[in-house]
Parts: C-alpha cells; sequence; structure tokens
C-alpha cells in the first residue's frame, strides 16, 4: 500500500487494528457531528494563491518558550498510545527527538515519565487532566517536574468523560468489554504481536506508577473514569498555577470569553480544542471559533490549535486562522499503529513538504507570516 497521507495510514490502520482500538482512535462523542466539522470546517478554509513572490529560502522554524524547533507542529497528548505501537510513546517521543518539534505526554500513557523523557533528548511537556484526587496530581506534578518537564497542558475539557458510542459496540466500554476485547486481540494476532501482548508481560510502567490505584489496565481506566471532577471551576485551578513553576497552557479552549479567563487567569497559552470531537457533540468546529479566540489573545499568549488535522495544508490553514502552531492527534497515532517510529517521521515528512509547497504558493517565507491575510474569504 503506497502512504502519501494520514488518509493512507488511517486505512492502514483500519485493517490492522482490532475494532476495539481503532474506534476508540476513530470516533468521537454521540452523532460525531463535532468530529466532522472539525475536518470539514478547516478543509473548507480557502487560501490566497499569489504568484511571483518567490524565494529560495524558506524558514519553517518556531520559537516556543525559549526553545526552537523546526516546524509549528506538536505531538497531541493521545491517552494509550503504548496500545498502538510497542513503547509507542517512547517510539513518538523518538520521531519528535528527530524531526525536532514538542511531544506532549498524555496522563494516560503506557510508558513512564521517567522512560519517555529518558528517550525525549530535549524536555519533554506533559499534560494532566483535572482529577478528583488533588495529592495525586500533585504528586504526577511534582514527578514531571524533576524529570524536566518544563511546559504542562492542563486539559480543561473533560471534567466528565463524552459519550462515546462506538466505544460501546466496539467492546472498548461497558460489560461485555473484556471478553470482545480479548476475543479482538486473539484475532489480530499482528497488532498484539507488535504491541507485545504475547510471550512477555506488558509492560504498564506508566500505570503502575499508579500503585495504591490500580493494579493493571482494566483497574486503571476504571479508577481514572470516576475520578474526573465535574465540579471544578477557576478558583479551583489557582493552586495548580501556585504548585506549576513551568509554562501552563489551559487545554480544550472554545469560547472567546474562556480565552479571555485564560488570559487573566494568568495562563501562559490555550489549545484552541473540542478534544478531537471526543466531548461535547455540538460544539463548534476549532476552525469555526479559531479567528475570533485569535482576534481576543493574539500576541499576550502562545495559541495552538488542534482538531481535524490531516495534512501540512491543514497546518497552514490553522497557522492562517490565527493559531501560532498546531497539534496533531488522530493522524499521528494513525501513523504510529502501522509503521511505528518510522510511520510517524514519514507523516511529519510529508506535512512538511506540503508546508512548504503552500508556502511558495501562497508567497510567504517563513511561519510567522503566515496569518489572516491568506485567507481568501477575508482578503
Ligand atoms: C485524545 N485526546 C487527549 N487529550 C488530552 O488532553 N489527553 C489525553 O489523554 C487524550 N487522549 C486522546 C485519545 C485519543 C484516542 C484521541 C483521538 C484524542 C485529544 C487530543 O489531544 C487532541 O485534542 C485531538 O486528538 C485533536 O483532534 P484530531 O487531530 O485527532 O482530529
Amino acid at each position: 500500500m503506497i502512504i502519501s497521507s494520514a488518509t493512507d495510514f488511517r486505512e492502514a490502520a483500519r485493517r490492522k487494528l482490532p475494532p476495539f482500538l481503532f474506534h476508540y482512535l476513530d470516533g468521537g462523542a454521540g452523532a460525531e457531528q463535532t468530529l466532522r466539522a472539525n475536518v470539514d470546517d478547516l478543509q473548507n478554509v480557502k487560501l490566497r494563491q499569489r504568484v511571483l513572490r518567490g524565494s529560495e529560502s524558506l524558514d519553517l522554524s518556531t520559537h516556543w518558550f525559549g526553545r526552537d524547533y523546526a516546524l509549528p507542529i506538536a505531538l497531541a497528548p493521545v491517552g494509550l498510545a503504548g496500545m498502538y505501537a510497542r513503547r509507542g510513546e517512547v517510539q513518538a517521543v523518538q520521531a519528535c527527538g528527530k524531526a525536532n518539534i514538542p511531544f506532549i505526554q498524555s496522563t494516560v500513557s503506557v510508558c513512564s515519565l521517567a522512560e519517555v523523557a529518558a528517550r525525549a533528548g530535549k524536555p519533554i511537556w506533559f499534560q494532566l487532566y483535572v482529577l478528583k484526587d488533588r495529592g495525586f496530581m500533585r504528586d504526577v506534578m511534582r514527578r514531571a517536574s524533576e524529570l524536566g518537564a518544563t511546559t504542562l497542558f492542563f486539559t480543561v475539557d473533560m471534567p466528565v468523560p463524552g459519550n462515546r458510542y462506538r466505544d460501546l459496540h466496539s467492546g472498548m466500554s461497558g460489560p461485555a468489554g473484556p471478553r470482545r476485547r480479548m476475543l479482538q486481540a486473539m484475532m489480530h494476532p499482528r497488532w498484539a504481536w507488535d504491541v507485545g501482548l504475547f510471550g512477555r508481560p506488558h509492560d504498564l510502567g506508566n500505570i503502575s506508577a499508579y500503585r495504591g490505584h490500580a493494579t493493571g489496565l482494566e483497574d486503571y481506566i476504571g479508577w481514572l473514569g470516576s475520578n474526573f471532577d465535574p465540579g471544578i471551576s477557576w478558583a479551583d485551578l489557582q493552586w495548580i498555577r501556585d504548585e506549576w513553576k513551568g509554562e501552563l497552557i489551559l487545554k480544550g479552549i472554545l469560547d472567546v470569553e474562556d480565552a479571555r479567563d485564560a488570559l487573566d487567569f494568568g495562563a501562559d497559552g490555550i489549545v484552541v480544542s473540542n478534544h478531537g470531537g471526543r466531548q461535547l457533540d455540538g460544539a463548534p468546529s476549532s476552525a469555526s471559533v479559531l479567528p475570533a479566540i485569535a482576534e481576543a489573545v493574539k500576541g499576550r499568549m502562545r495559541i495552538f490549535a488542534d482538531g481535524g488535522v490531516r495534512t501540512g495544508t491543514d497546518v497552514f490553514r490553522m497557522l492562517a486562522l490565527g493559531a501560532d502552531g498546531v497539534l496533531l492527534g488522530r493522524a499521528f497515532i494513525y501513523a504510529l499503529a502501522t509503521h511505528g517510529q518510522a510511520g510517524v517521521e514519514r507523516l511529519l515528512a510529508i506535512m512538511e513538504k506540503d508546508l512548504r509547497t503552500n508556502m511558495v504558493l501562497t508567497g510567504v517565507k517563513s511561519v510567522a507570516e503566515i496569518g489572516p491575510h491568506l485567507l481568501a474569504d477575508r482578503a
């Protein structure tokens, strides 16, 4: 199979993965309207084609929080990445190291923070959920900081897990889940072999770090599910600002008023995101709200955006809509699941090429020059 885009990686992942994992990755909340809108609205963003404004050299580099990166892209925190490929988070962070872009490690990783930090080659970015157990959160933040994490992505759009119907059908959740997952795993031996389920104990490095809460994956997912905090408010967040000495980014902002509140709160940045359409079905797409949010807070805090980014052109579009940086979610996991680290490297190379091509075709020389003046319907 010839791989030329994230869509090809997705098709390969659909063939390789047991259905419970593919649909957990691919699906969203409710009727998946927000999930579809993320992709469709972004693809509908029209760009201005400009001619005869060429340059021999292009600058794709980006400067975030005192460090230089090669592309305006980071890998989003994706839970259970280590279930898609053997030591999945490690393979992904190594691909980031080669491409010189940031990797954001999820709270719900399979590999431990220590394992990932040791292979990162540069300070890692870490994502944390709002959990009722504040002692646990404090503990994780301390550990992340000791391991050199500089930047905390605090995910605020998951006070409760979204209702994901596909997970019930596939066996990812629901009472019959464990049996169905076991059966599916047996029918997908290539995947099971690749992630290391056969022949050797599966090392749940991160999950075993939650000792006292969970003894294995099932237990851990149950503990986490019952630990989301639906009562969280801005006032509750202050202790995190006090506790975390590095940069603090609020992930899951979709409303202009919330973006202003994040600025007043003292966040160093936000991620304009609806969690990839996995939380509030009916929420607007990231692409549709990004311009108004950028108008309200751009330049005073970093604006990252995600949701529906599948190509380098989509990265360009998010930048034109007002983002300073773009996170890849599903796209990189499709690549990781099918081709491991090499797949993620290939995906990033494809996106870089797209981005370069678009810069030439729109007449810009650097990422910093990409902005709303390149949107066809705003010109
Ligand atoms: C996620 N996302 C997510 N976000 C987060 O803050 N912590 C997490 O553990 C996870 N886990 C997770 C698992 C899976 C399978 C998916 C698909 C997504 C959300 C993720 O960081 C990002 O916001 C979206 O994936 C962006 O949308 P796209 O690029 O997938 O369309």
